[in-house]
């Protein structure tokens, strides 16, 4: 079964091509970051309007780079959500576009289950799974008995893992991205500045103490006229927040036992973490590919076969897309349509 599969929900315009929810046979990924760079950050209406420079040449690249033509396609994959509606839906649009033109089926997909699925790529998971989200917009520990069975065990309660990055580096003048740029600046660092450990309850996460913390030792410094190497700084909060994710992990390990331990979403992309995440419990851990962690279509068509083995049948063609979106729903585990 040959996917193609469209993800626009933020800065990276790119449409993919697998081959039966394993095989990447093209991931055409058109970055806007030089764009957004401009700005300090992603500023949403310039993302939508690079999206509609960008789609058309890449879904162009994307059939020819897998050497298949439209009349291939068995399926079309989109991100629904979440994202930048204006984003979004520039994708949903493409993507209807080309389902209708060539009489194709299509999907919407949840932009997070696509980051999981990420470690499906040349592989098949093992269940039952812990997935374990680390992005953007989430931190999550997620139990998967089965293919496109979901259930939380814990979330963040306040910011996500990725924000809190982004925000300390503002703090720190690191410039967009943050989250790559503070890595790359904690590794020359030494971690001698004592940070908060937040009290949690079961399996959920807490980071926005920690980035306040962070911004209250930058600003009561530059107060006192102290000077200070930035990447002690950085590598201080890395670790921080980085043991949080351990810890936490870890309990629901020792409670759930699973098969796997799944890493998904933008900061797995992270060295600290694929440094030290690997080889430290009782259980075999997935992290995507460097290139599969950040956002990418690839992932939204190895998810979307699974949704489809689930469901396979057509969505109608006024589905919408969603700035917030759970996958926790019956009709998503059942790779329905998510109707709002
Ligand atoms: O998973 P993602 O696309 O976000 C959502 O889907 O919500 O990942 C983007 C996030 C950003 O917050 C970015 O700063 C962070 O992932 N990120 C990193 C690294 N690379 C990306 N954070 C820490 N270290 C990295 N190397
Ligand atoms: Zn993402």
């Amino acid at each position: 079964m040959i996917i193609l599969s469209v993800e626009t929900s933020c800065d990276e315009t790119s449409v993919a091509i697998t081959l039966d929810g394993r095989t990447v046979l093209s991931n055409v990924v058109l970055s806007q970051i030089d764009t957004h760079t401009l700005y300090g950050g992603v500023v949403p209406e310039i993302a939508s309007r690079e999206h509609v420079k960008g789609i058309t040449h890449v879904f162009k690249k994307a059939l020819k780079d897998a050497a298949v033509t439209a009349a291939d396609v068995d399926l079309v994959a989109v991100t629904q959500g979440p994202g930048l509606i204006g984003s979004l839906l520039v994708g949903i649009n493409a993507a209807k576009a080309f389902a209708y033109a060539h009489a194709k089926p299509i999907i919407g997909v949840h932009h997070i289950v696509g980051h999981m699925y990420a470690n499906a790529i040349n592989q098949s998971l093992e269940f039952p799974l812990l997935a374990l989200i680390v992005s953007g917009g989430h931190t999550e520990l997620i139990w998967m008995p089965s293919h496109m069975q979901f259930e939380r065990l814990g979330k963040t309660q306040d910011d996500a893992i990725g924000e809190a990055y982004d925000k300390v580096a503002r703090i720190l003048d690191l410039g967009y991205p943050g989250g790559p740029k503070l890595d790359a600046l904690a590794k020359t660092g030494t971690a001698r500045f004592a940070m908060p450990k937040t009290q949690l309850d079961g399996y959920d996460f807490s980071y926005s103490g920690l980035k306040s913390h962070v911004i209250n030792v930058v600003h009561n410094m530059a107060q006192r006229e102290e000077t200070y190497d930035p990447a002690d700084l950085a590598a201080s909060f890395q670790k921080a927040a980085m043991n949080q994710i351990f810890e936490q992990t870890q309990k629901a390990i020792k409670a759930y036992h699973p098969k796997r331990l799944i890493v998904a979403g933008g900061v797995a992309a992270n060295a600290y973490l694929r440094a030290h995440m690997k080889d430290v419990w009782d259980v075999p851990i997935e992290i995507p590919a460097f290139e599969y962690c950040t956002d990418n279509a690839a992932m939204i068509g190895i998810a979307a076969y699974y949704q489809w083995q689930a469901s396979p049948k057509s969505w109608s063609f006024d589905f919408n897309g969603f700035a917030r979106m759970d996958f926790l729903t019956e009709a998503y585990n059942k790779g329905e349509e998510v109707i709002r």
